[in-house]
This record gives C-alpha cells, sequence and structure tokens, in this order.
C-alpha cells in the first residue's frame, strides 16, 4: 500500500500533483474563469457581507490558515484572523452573527477544532468547514463547507493535506475576489490558470529530491535549525520547521525573516543552518539583506529560491529550486523541497518517519 516508496510520508509528498488536481477538478474551469464549488455558491452572500473572517485550526491546518490569510486579505480585501482553536475555545472570544469562522482539519476530528466550531455556532456565527475525511465529526458539525480531495493521509507528519487545503482556500478566495470585484479581470484570469498549471510546477519541485538529499545528508547531525521566509512564505517557514521537528526530532523554529534582528540572530554561529525561502516576491530584496545578516554572522544559508535566480545562488551555501509562479501560489511549491528536506534527515537519523514518537494521527483530547 505504499506504493513502493519507503514509507507512506514520501508516497504522500509524492502525491500531491495529483491530489492538488483531485481537488480542483470540476472545480476550477479556467478557461471558462469559473471557480464553483457548492458549499461556497450556496452561502456566498454570508461571505460577501461578512464583517471578517475568523480561522480556527491546529498544528499543519492553522499554517494552511495562516496562509489564507495573505490570500484573503491580499485579493478579496476581508480582514481575517488565524486562530489557535485551543486558544480561541478558552479565551471569551468576541463573535457575532456577522463573523464567518472557517474550520480547517484534515482528519475532522481534532478536538480542540471541534470545541470551537461548537462555541462560535453558539454565538451565532456562520461556520465553514475545510476538511479531508468525508463524513468527519467537523464535516458534520460545520454549516457548510469545501471538503480537500488529498485521499487517506497515513503518515502522522501532515504533507499533502496541507496542500490541498492551501488549493481550497486559494479557490475561495478567488472566487470571493471575483464577486466582489476585488481583483481585476485579467488577474483573476491569470491565478486561475496558473492554479490550474500549479501541479506540473509541483511536480518539477519534486525533481530536485536527489540534491535535497545531498543537503539533508550535511545537516543532519545539527542540533537546531531556523527556517526564515516573508509575507506567503512566513507560514511555509513555520510548516518547515514542524515538519523537521516532529520527525527527525531536532529542534526547529520558523521565524518571519525580519524579525531575527529582534532576538533570534543571537543564535546564529557556524553551526546553525539558516533555510531561507527566498523566491521572487515582493520582499526578495529584503529577504537578501536578511540572509546578509546572517552570513555576517557566519550562519549557513540554505536556500529555497525561483529557478533562475542568481542573486541568492551567489549567497547561499546550498539552493534548493523551484519553479516561477505567482506570489500567492508560492507556498504550493515552496513547500516541497521542506517535506523532502525533513524527511530525509529523518531517513538518515533512522527515525520512524510514519509514526513518530509521542504523536497520534489526530488528536482527539483537549
Ligand atoms: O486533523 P487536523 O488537521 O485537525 O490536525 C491538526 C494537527 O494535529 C496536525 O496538523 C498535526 O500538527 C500534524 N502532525 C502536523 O504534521
Amino acid at each position: 500500500e505504499k506504493g513502493g516508496y519507503d514509507h507512506f510520508m514520501l508516497k504522500e509528498i509524492y502525491e500531491q500533483p495529483s491530489v492538488i488536481k483531485d481537488t480542483y477538478r470540476g472545480r476550477l474551469l479556467a478557461n471558462q474563469g469559473i471557480i464553483k464549488m457548492s458549499g461556497l455558491e450556496d452561502n456566498l452572500s454570508k461571505f460577501t457581507n461578512a464583517d471578517r473572517i475568523i480561522i480556527v485550526a491546529c498544528g499543519t491546518s492553522w499554517h494552511a490558515g495562516l496562509v489564507a490569510e495573505y490570500i484573503f486579505e491580499d485579493l478579496a480585501r476581508i480582514p481575517v484572523e488565524v486562530e489557535y482553536a485551543s486558544e480561541f475555545r478558552y479565551r471569551n472570544p468576541v463573535i457575532t452573527e456577522k463573523d464567518v469562522v472557517i474550520a480547517i482539519s484534515q482528519s475532522g476530528e481534532t478536538a480542540d477544532t471541534l470545541a470551537a466550531i461548537k462555541l462560535a455556532k453558539q454565538k451565532g456565527a456562520f461556520v465553514f468547514g475545510v476538511c479531508n475525511v468525508v463524513g468527519s465529526t467537523i464535516s458534520r458539525e460545520t454549516h457548510a463547507g469545501s471538503y480537500t480531495h488529498a485521499g487517506p493521509e497515513i503518515g502522522v507528519a501532515s504533507t499533502k493535506a496541507f496542500t490541498t487545503q492551501i488549493t481550497v482556500l486559494t479557490m475561495i478566495a478567488l472566487r470571493l475576489a471575483n464577486v466582489k470585484g476585488t481583483i481585476s479581470q485579467s488577474d483573476y484570469m491569470l491565478q486561475l490558470r496558473e492554479l490550474e498549471s500549479i501541479t506540473s510546477k509541483v511536480e518539477e519541485a519534486l525533481q530536485s529530491e536527489p540534491k535535497i538529499k545531498e543537503i539533508a545528508q550535511v545537516f543532519k547531525d545539527a542540533a537546531n535549525f531556523l527556517y526564515l521566509g516573508r509575507g506567503y512564505n512566513f507560514p511555509v517557514a513555520l510548516e518547515g520547521a514542524l515538519k523537521l521537528k516532529e520527525i527527525s526530532y531536532i529542534h526547529a523554529e520558523g521565524y518571519p525573516a525580519a524579525e531575527m534582528k529582534h532576538g533570534p540572530i543571537a543564535l546564529i554561529d557556524e553551526q546553525m543552518p539558516v533555510v531561507v525561502i527566498a523566491v521572487n516576491s515582493n520582499h526578495y530584496e529584503k529577504v537578501v539583506s536578511n540572509i546578509e545578516e546572517i552570513k555576517a554572522r557566519k550562519g549557513k544559508i540554505i536556500a529555497v529560491v525561483t529557478e533562475g535566480d542568481t542573486q541568492v545562488k551567489q549567497l547561499a551555501d546550498y539552493i534548493m529550486e523551484v519553479p516561477a509562479t505567482p506570489e500567492s501560489l508560492t507556498p504550493l511549491v515552496t513547500t516541497i523541497p521542506l517535506q523532502l528536506l525533513s524527511y530525509h534527515i529523518a531517513v538518515m537519523l533512522g527515525k520512524n518517519v510514519d509514526q513518530p514518537r509521542n504523536l497520534a494521527k489526530s488528536v482527539t483530547v483537549e
């Protein structure tokens, strides 16, 4: 059932091009400029009239929520707050009937996310689910929703669930942007076409695996890692660090690159690998100067760059290339090398990749 792969995690990493396609198939008609998801269409006015969207989730799903915050605000101009479900539910949050709450959960069984939904419903909010497991508790408890079509995810470390969640959330944001008129028609059409062709770019990103394996070999004995990104790729940095922690047991932290100078830069020395997401974006020059700050303190730079990059290539010790794509879609490709890096480090260290210690696939205790 591992389809010839050594682990479910690797199989699931490689399934991403096809499950992303499964997730948009029949819903995204790029040539016609159409996005149709019945859960969304039936409740469109709830979203367009909402004062704000509150996203609740845990772990990797929370990271997908953070990516969605950038997409919704950037494209659809709707204010978004992303909350750890566990904090939200215990804090007496301000929620009204004018709020839309989106709950993101692969399993649809996470206890804290479920409790957050129940609270939001009690307060009168409209609650929308983005779940993977059909018929799961969260998918039943929400007022409406859109499934991801990742198929069963067996590895405890979430991979294909994350990229398919981002796919669904991107489609929602684009549909709302189109209805609200916050995106130009030409940009809308471009984004749809680019989303449709993202699968071949994910495929291309996977081809760097041999090179990533070499990088894993160099850094597998490091005691700590830092992951840095800005904008859309800040949540990807968090997700990269989480993947490494949970399967290799190496301490790793994700940070917004600009926050380095407010503390974490004190950690940098020649022992510290720093994974920097430095793809083409509005922040490119800023990320370059963050890399220079790390170099000046002898940190080792592993950079995720856009194919054809020259500037970061000169500064970085190692690079992992991904194809160019509009900035809002970069998380779908930049995530790939980080998944593979953590996978190979964990395998080289002899860890139980699919069943890491102390972890369960779904956390059904509060
Ligand atoms: O099933 P859910 O998406 O609700 O699960 C949320 C987290 O427990 C989950 O993403 C966890 O952080 C993963 N082990 C991350 O790889």
